[in-house]
């Protein structure tokens, strides 16, 4: 059996986590998922999402992989052969999400560059959507590729497959640098975000919950998947990460400081963000409920907004800024990878190298989609159904598979066999009861919603591409069980 690799230390371990539930998901994805959902009412809907479901998830997927010592098909399939298919599922929504999220990194690379000479003038909403994005009218018009961001896939596809070329070993000297440089750059643009003449009026938005949003379903969907997205769970990556732990290591303690540094990295994020946002709703006189509009491209509009506004060293800090944006993304689009990699690894016993120069190759290719002139709509699109659906319908699962069918007593005896913190009723009731039934309500809420009415207004040609991608995963998944000489069943762990 091949050797799985370990963490050269705890730190490592705890840092690669970290760096991959922090990542453009925070900066980026956070703050418009929560300007489009209530602002403030997110906030709390997302901190119930958190305690109910979020963090009891980390814990259980850390601590399944921890168990069996495989990633997340290989875990599946020791529970019961014939779930392993759950496990490639998630692989399948983990792989399509790698290859939006590196689209976003080029975009990132991008404005790396264009940041040495500000390049993106006074008006950053035309310099993102028409001189990067070269934005077409909507879906199925597809324009073309810039070659820019062609450039930045490219070079975002090199970095992930060299950050992850030696498994643990390599991953856990990277992460020093790209945990700890974005928050000491995050630190300094918070400070400017919310000093920015007229932040109030967007830090009132983010923090000062509207109750009545609480009563929509969309609402509190939004903020589970969110949890999901950012913490990095219903993927395959929490089992493959904890797989890598050592024997005795302190599970539970482990998943709380990711939560914890994770939900603050968002948390302050929104804070810059939103303090731009009231500026320019102030500046422009546009409400800025309005302003909110902007989706997927709301970071990349408003931070190099307040890059402008800053007193000086503006290049400095435009730099800085987009890099800190890689550094934050890098880790966790390598764990991306890494989640996939492994489950296919552990599948087909495939070298590291081979299957890491393997998946970057596809994943490239599918990106180009999201690189092209109707790239943002698509993203838009697949992001919503692979998260909204794929990502909320993932952690339901394996809430039943390993809470009802494994058992969540099987799981405390692991966890609590280990030193730090242990789990016990709060965390099973969270598992068996709590997170399950809320998702499955907010599925069928979501589920009815689509049926009356397209996402967003999108044309409904547009939407069933984009939910089909989730029904290709599946035969896919079953595709690569049934064809490949089966390895995992007659594992044992090492
Ligand atoms: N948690 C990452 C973020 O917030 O950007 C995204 C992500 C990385 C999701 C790795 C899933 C994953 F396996």
């Amino acid at each position: 059996m091949d050797n799985r690799g370990q963490w050269e230390s705890r730190t490592s371990f705890v840092l690669a986590a970290i760096g991959s539930a922090i990542g453009l998901g925070n900066i980026w994805r956070f703050p418009y998922i929560c300007a489009n959902n209530g602002g403030g009412a997110f906030l709390v809907a997302f901190l119930v999402a958190l305690a109910t479901a979020g963090i009891p998830i980390l814990i259980m997927e850390l601590s399944m992989g921890h168990k069996f010592q495989k990633a997340a098909s290989g875990t599946m399939a020791s529970i019961k052969p014939k779930f392993e298919i759950l496990g490639w599922i998630v692989v399948g929504i983990a792989f399509i999400i790698t290859t939006y999220y590196a689209a976003v990194m080029s975009w990132a690379f991008k404005y790396l560059w264009d940041a040495f000479s500000l390049a993106w003038g006074e008006n950053t909403s035309d310099f993102f959507y028409k001189d990067t994005l070269g934005l077409t009218s909507g879906p199925l018009d597809f324009g073309g590729i810039k070659i820019s961001l062609l450039i930045g896939l490219v070079l975002t596809w090199i970095s992930i497959v060299a950050c992850i070329w030696k498994g643990p070993e390599t991953v856990g000297k990277v992460v020093y640098a790209t945990v700890f440089i974005p928050w000491i750059i995050l630190i300094i643009l918070v400070i400017r975000g919310v000093t920015l003449e007229g932040a109030s009026v967007g830090l009132l938005y983010y923090l000062k919950p509207t109750f009545s949003k609480l009563l929509e379903g969309k609402v509190w969907l939004a903020a589970y998947t969110q949890v999901f997205f950012s913490l990095s769970i219903g993927f395959a990556i929490m089992f493959a990460y904890g797989s890598y732990l050592p024997k005795k290591t302190e599970l539970v303690t482990n998943a709380y400081i990711v939560a914890l540094g994770d939900s603050l990295t968002a948390f302050f994020g929104g804070l810059a963000v939103f303090g731009a946002l009231g500026y320019l709703s102030t500046q422009t006189g546009t409400p800025i409920t309005e302003l909110k509009a902007s989706g997927p491209g709301l970071a990349f509009v408003v931070y190099p907004m307040i890059i402008n506004q800053l007193p000086m060293l503006n290049t400095l800090f435009g730099i800085l800024f987009f890099l800190m944006l890689l550094t934050l993304g890098i880790d966790s689009a390598f764990s991306l990878v890494e989640g996939v990699a492994a489950a296919i690894r552990d599948k087909f016993g495939w070298s590291h190298k081979a299957t890491n120069i393997g998946t970057a190759a596809v994943g490239f290719t599918f990106g180009l989609l999201f690189i092209s002139g109707a790239g943002l709509y698509w993203l838009d699109i697949i992001d919503y159904f692979m998260n909204f659906f794929g990502l909320a319908l993932a952690c339901l699962i394996e809430c039943i598979v390993i809470g009802w069918i494994f058992k969540t007593t099987n799981v405390m005896k692991h966890v609590n066999a280990m030193p730090g913190f242990k789990i016990g009723k709060v965390w099973e009731i969270m598992i068996k009861f709590v997170a399950p039934v809320i998702l499955s309500a907010l599925l069928l809420t979501e589920i009815i919603a689509r049926i009356k009415a397209p996402y967003e207004g999108y044309p409904r040609a547009a939407e069933l591409m984009g939910a089909s991608v989730m029904f290709v995963i599946i035969p896919v998944a079953a595709f690569i069980m049934t064809n490949a000489k089966a390895k995992t069943e007659s594992e044992t762990p090492d």
